[in-house]
């Protein structure tokens, strides 16, 4: 049955201008998102270049909200130090880029920020449940990493689906360390997260929301009232 859980937005500001990521920054801040969403590519991982730690920490400087990093790289172990400190409150790994997951995920929570773990669309679901234990955040890719204002892939719905009926079968929930209470699992979307694909994605059990192009683009409405509908997604 369809349980309703609390629903976080992150906008991905990838989507944005980045002649001012400063003001895009403070606008996220005030449409309600709960997070901004920086996505890190380094050109091999994913056949595209993005933003790196110094970017990072000038986005922090305009703004309080929880910074949600996505890094589709390789060599990322190399690389946390520096987003950690520029900023990040949480860093999401590639379960694709590198063979060293596990150590990697232990040190991003050693330096007392979030562990998050993506899975990129052709990744089998069967790899998911060893890891739960050890992340706060599962984000399930809905796009093929690497560029914003791609089509959604519903063939991901299942895993969506899958991870949240394995979390509730072992009961595996979130600590959140602001309120010291276990919650439900964070399970992330990111990738064609529209108003429609959104809803899918809820109903198949995600509770944590990426979104770029359709948060971005005004012309189908503002920030703040497609945060607020994505907020209230599936009442
Ligand atoms: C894709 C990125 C996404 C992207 C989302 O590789 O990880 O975060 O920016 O943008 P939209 O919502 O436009 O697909
Ligand atoms: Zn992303």
């Amino acid at each position: 049955m369809f349980e309703k859980l609390d629903i976080f937005v992150a906008a991905s500001i990838f989507a944005g201008d980045f002649s001012k990521l400063g003001e895009e920054a403070e606008m996220i801040e005030k449409s309600g998102a709960d997070a901004i969403h920086i996505d890190i590519m380094d050109g091999h991982f994913v056949p595209n270049l993005t933003l790196g730690p110094k970017a990072v920490m000038a986005i922090n400087k305009s703004t309080d909200l929880f910074l949600d990093v996505h890094m589709m790289t390789y060599n990322s172990f190399e690389l946390i130090e520096d987003f950690v400190k520029a900023g990040a409150d949480r860093i999401s790994i590639h379960f694709e880029s590198t063979e060293n997951l596990e150590e990697m995920l232990q040190y991003i929570r050693k330096c007392n920020i979030e562990a998050g773990l993506a899975f990129s669309p052709e990744t089998s679901f069967e790899f998911i449940p060893k890891f739960l234990t050890m992340i706060d955040y599962i984000l399930i890719m809905t796009v093929n990493p690497g560029f914003c204002g791609q089509q959604f892939l519903s063939k991901t719905l299942d895993k969506i689906a899958y991870t949240r009926s394995y979390c509730d079968k072992f009961n595996i929930q979130r600590f959140n360390k602001q309120n010291g209470k276990k919650e439900p699992f964070l399970i992330g979307v990111d990738g064609g997260i529209d108003n429609r694909t959104a809803l899918e994605c809820v109903r198949a059990g995600a509770n944590f929301l990426v979104s770029g192009s359709y948060l971005f683009n005004n012309q189908e409405g503002c920030m703040k009232d497609k945060v607020s509908f994505l907020h209230n997604i599936g009442e």
